[in-house]
C-alpha cells in the first residue's frame, strides 16, 4: 500500500519543512527555512492536482477531512511528534469565511487563484466574550506568495476570495499552545465565541459520561 505522503506527492517536501519546524515561538531563521519549504511546495501544481483527485474520488480521504474546524479546510500532513501540520483550504462561495485566531505560528501562501487576507486587531476587552475589533491591513496574496500568521491574540484575520471563482490557500502550523479551542470574532457586535473541535467535544462528552453511569 502507497502511503499518503506519496499518493500526495508531499515525500519530497516533508523532510524540509520538519526542519523547518523545530521552533516553538517568534519566527527565527529555522521557520524561514520553512517558509522556504513551503513556497517551493506551492510551485509544485502538481500536488494540488493529486489532492483535488483524492477530494473529488476517494471517498476514504473525503471522511477524513468531515471532522475539521472550517467546511473548507483539507488536512493534508499532521507530522507524527506534533511539530506541524499542513492544511489547504478552498475559497469559494460557500467557504467559511469569518475572523479568527489560531493556537499556533504558521505560514499561509496562496497555492492557486487569488486571496485575500485581512488581519484584525483587538482595540479593547469589552467583556469576556466581546471585544472591540480594528482592521490593520489588507493583503492580496497571489499565487506563491506566503504571509506569517501569529498564534491567538496577536493573529486575528479573514480569509477570503480576492477574485474569480475559486482560491486555494496552502498554510503550514507550528506546533499548537494547547487550548483546545479557536475563536471565532464578529466585527460588528463584537462578540467572541470559542469554537471546539468536534472530535474532541464528543470525547468531552463521552468521558463526562461514562462517569455519570460509574456513579449510577
Ligand atoms: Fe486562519
Amino acid at each position: 500500500m502507497t502511503l499518503l505522503e506519496e499518493r500526495l506527492g508531499l515525500d519530497d517536501y516533508i523532510p524540509a519543512l520538519r526542519e523547518g519546524f523545530q521552533v516553538d515561538e517568534k519566527p527565527s531563521l529555522e521557520f524561514r527555512m520553512a517558509s522556504n519549504a513551503l513556497k517551493s511546495l506551492l510551485n509544485d501544481r502538481s500536488v494540488l492536482e493529486k489532492v483535488l483527485e483524492l477530494l473529488a474520488h476517494d471517498i476514504h480521504f473525503l471522511r477524513e477531512q468531515s471532522a475539521n474546524l472550517f467546511n473548507n479546510e483539507v488536512v493534508l500532513w499532521r507530522e507524527p511528534d506534533g511539530c506541524f501540520s499542513l492544511r489547504m483550504a478552498i475559497w469559494t462561495k460557500g467557504s467559511d469565511v469569518f475572523i479568527h485566531d489560531h493556537n499556533a505560528l504558521g505560514v499561509t501562501g496562496c497555492w492557486f487563484g487569488k486571496l485575500l487576507v485581512e488581519n484584525w486587531e483587538i482595540k479593547e476587552w469589552l467583556s469576556e466574550d466581546k471585544v472591540k475589533l480594528e482592521l490593520k491591513e489588507k493583503i492580496v496574496l497571489d499565487q506563491q506568495y506566503t504571509i506569517y500568521v501569529r498564534p491567538q491574540d496577536q493573529g486575528l484575520h479573514r480569509v477570503d476570495l480576492a477574485e474569480g471563482d475559486f482560491a486555494v490557500s496552502l498554510s503550514a502550523y507550528a506546533r499548537p499552545k494547547q487550548r483546545g479551542y479557536i475563536r471565532r470574532f464578529d466585527p460588528l457586535t463584537g462578540a467572541v465565541t470559542k469554537i471546539y473541535h468536534p472530535v474532541r467535544q464528543q470525547r468531552t462528552w463521552a468521558k463526562q459520561l461514562l462517569e455519570i453511569m460509574e456513579k449510577s
